[in-house]
């Protein structure tokens, strides 16, 4: 198993035993990333995080998992403030940042835009979220945050509600849960269906997948509710955003009928899709699942830069 020196840009560029990997390390890092316990393993590295699109916890658990370790970041956050809003190429920003930094995490608004900073990159591209495309790093910290809660990842029934046409981490999610042989149930408005490019790739992976159209009776028998927000920014059409908008919502009337060891999950942000009475819940699982978004990423960054698992 050597993810040292990788680019990590879609999931499915980890075998099920690399991902076992990442969250056994991740695991072990969980003190650290609590402040009880210190390991400085980064020391003398810097990475680099190139956010051209919005984030606040993928940039700021990125930001935590090197300080943490003993690392240094550089940042662009804002595309506006960088050469970027002066027009620089992708593939000049990322040559440049290859050279001032050890590693690279980029997010970008296109699909496709983090392999090709990998091609251009001679340090290691994390992808931090490609518009519709992927989002590797947040599933390995879905993949965390369901493994602490059911103590498993196989033998899950999975609910994926909500953007599931537009939402990356939706589409890199069902690949690792199919990896890992979960149950996956569909559901979403007719027009934000998973990408025909998704459902093929879980058929041929022999996945168990089925589709939904009551949320009272998926969540009935399901062991994670992973719910995500409508994606307006990827539409082209602001009425067809309007059409979808708030056409569901979980709250504890819907979560009444469900088994007591389900849980609610969220990427955040979250806008109406689940209410806030939730929160109070022993179903809500996604503050823990952001918060372990800081070990997940220590954990990676830890087996790319410097090769070493768990200390
Ligand atoms: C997600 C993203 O950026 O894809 N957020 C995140 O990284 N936690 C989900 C979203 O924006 O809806």
């Amino acid at each position: 198993m050597a993810l040292k020196g990788r680019d990590l840009i879609s999931i499915r560029d980890l075998s099920r035993e690399e991902i076992e990997e990442v969250l056994k390390v991740a695991h072990r890092m969980i003190p650290i990333a609590e402040g009880s316990k210190i390991d400085r393993r980064l020391d003398g590295l810097i990475v680099a995080l190139a956010f051209l699109e919005p984030s606040t916890r993928t940039r700021l658990s990125f930001d935590t998992a090197a300080q943490r370790l003993g690392g240094r970041t550089i940042t662009i956050a804002d595309p506006t403030t960088s050469s970027v809003a002066k027009g620089e190429t992708l593939s000049d920003t990322v040559r440049m940042l290859s050279g001032y930094a050890d590693a690279l995490i980029l997010r970008h608004p296109n699909e496709g835009a983090a392999r090709l900073a990998a091609q251009m990159s001679d340090k290691p591209v994390i992808n931090a979220g490609d518009g519709a495309g992927q989002h590797p790093t947040q599933t390995l910290t879905d993949l965390a945050t369901i493994q602490e809660a059911h103590g498993t990842l196989s033998g899950l029934r999975v609910v994926l509600l909500g953007d599931l046409k537009y939402g990356r981490t939706v589409h890199s999610l069902a690949h690792a849960l199919a990896l890992f042989g979960a149950e996956i149930v569909l559901i979403s408005p007719p027009s934000l269906k998973l990408p025909d490019e998704v459902t093929e790739h879980l058929d041929q992976m022999g996945a168990k997948v089925r589709e939904e159209d009551q949320v009272h009776r998926a969540v009935r028998d399901a062991d994670v509710l992973y719910v995500t927000r409508i994606q307006k920014e990827r539409f082209g059409d602001e009425t067809e955003y309007a059409k979808v908008a708030g056409s569901y919502r979980i709250d504890n009337t819907v979560l009444s009928g469900a088994k007591q060891r389900l849980i609610v999950m969220h990427p955040l942000p979250r806008l109406g899709e689940i209410a806030p009475e939730v929160d109070a819940s022993p179903h809500a699982a996604y503050f823990r699942q952001a918060f372990l978004g800081v070990p997940v990423r220590m954990g990676l960054l830890s087996l790319i830069l410097t090769g070493k698992g768990s200390s």
